[in-house]
């Protein structure tokens, strides 16, 4: 399912273009940078002096789109095309190093293994057909339990990196502050908090946009940090959304109002969607996004002991210094907005 088989006619293509191979320093090309982390990385990158180059989708360059990544150059090119990728992108100038943060938007199957698959290993690829040192993917923490078609691509696609003989750091943060602040605007409205079961079944620690990026940006200077799995989280204790509610209705002044899903009731949902799209295929996004629920409902963001099988907050290393009730009350206060993605779990 996950072979791309397009290692050759890279190759081949690295010869006929015999381009300088030569190394400047520090050019850096960052994949999915127009997404929430490959801003961040993007301006980490920029800030720390490196020479950055960021491929944006074809025609992304028009002038109702908002590319704005200051201080990288932009060149557009078609990562689902790998031969695309290496003609546009990597025939054209040197990169000592590629940061990926290419992903899936909605986490729908296809989807998944186009774009956190089939797209992240033609670069991977592409990477070393023309002589790239340095590969940063951005994967997620929750692949070390994988059930979900997304996860399974990110694997696939960290297991091709391993692989290859890049030098690699594999980046599996933990939850993004935009995928916990999805009920702030409900909360503000007067709705209660949504909690599955009693709130209490998971526990993270969220990291910041900017932390991540910075952390990721790190990974090209620090040999520490590479030929790993690196999880990571921000700083702090791990917050259950039952905390993470409890504070939102602080911050605002009012007594916590919660309002409890049943995990069996989402239980009941995705069994009965999946049994229905095995009838109608058309059925089977909305099936996958409906365990991606439950998965997050579930699980927890932080690293899992394979030996007792539990989530283990002090096993989880943490980076930075953003904490998610400081973003909480920024976003109330209105010096932030929330940036959702079609990843957030509310
Ligand atoms: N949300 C969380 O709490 C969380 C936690 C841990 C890990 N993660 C993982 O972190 C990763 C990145 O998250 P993010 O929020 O930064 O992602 P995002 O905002 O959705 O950005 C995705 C990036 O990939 C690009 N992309 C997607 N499909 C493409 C296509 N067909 N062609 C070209 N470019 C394409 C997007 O380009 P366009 O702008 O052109 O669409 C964008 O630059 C995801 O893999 C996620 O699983 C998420």
């Amino acid at each position: 399912m996950f072979a791309t088989g397009c290692d050759n006619a890279l190759s081949v293509m690295a010869l006929k273009y015999n381009h300088d191979l030569t190394k400047r320093s520090d050019r850096v090309l960052v994949l999915g940078a127009t997404g929430t982390i490959g801003r961040a990385t993007t301006a980490a990158l920029v800030r720390r002096g490196y020479d950055v180059t960021c491929v944006t989708r074809p025609g992304a360059g028009t002038p109702d789109q908002q590319i704005n990544l200051p201080g990288a150059e932009v060149v557009e090119a078609d990562v689902t095309e790998s031969t695309s990728l290496y003609r546009t992108v990597f025939a054209n100038a040197s990169f000592d190093a590629v940061i990926s943060c290419l992903a899936s938007r909605n986490g729908a199957p296809n989807d998944a293994v186009a774009i956190d698959h089939h797209a992240t290993v033609g670069a991977i690829n592409a990477a070393k057909a023309a002589g790239v040192a340095n590969f940063v993917l951005l994967s997620a923490i929750c692949v070390q339990k994988p059930r979900l078609a997304f996860q399974h691509a990110k694997l696939a696609a960290e297991q091709a990196l391993v692989a290859s003989g890049l030098t690699y750091s594999i980046v599996r943060p933990t939850a993004y502050f935009k995928s916990l602040s999805g009920q702030i605007a409900r909360v503000q409205r007067g709705k209660p908090y949504l909690l599955f079961g009693d709130g209490e079944l998971t526990a993270c620690t969220a990291i910041s946009d900017r932390d991540l990026g910075e952390y990721l940006a790190s990974c090209l200077a620090d040999p520490m940090l590479q030929n790993r799995i690196l999880p990571i989280g921000g700083p702090g204790p791990a917050l259950t959304p039952r905390a993470q509610g409890e504070h939102l209705f602080s911050l605002l002044g009012r007594r916590p109002s919660f309002k409890h899903v049943p995990v069996g009731m989402m239980r009941g949902i995705v069994g009965a969607l999946g049994a229905a799209s095995r009838v109608l295929p058309p059925l089977s996004a909305k099936a996958e996004f409906a365990r991606i629920g439950l998965y997050y409902a579930t699980e927890s963001m932080l690293v899992l002991d394979p030996e007792t099988g539990r989530y283990d907050r002090d096993a989880t290393p943490s980076t930075g210094h953003d904490t998610l009730f400081d973003y909480y009350a920024a976003v109330i206060n209105g010096d932030t907005t929330v940036e959702r993605g079609e990843h957030s779990v509310f």
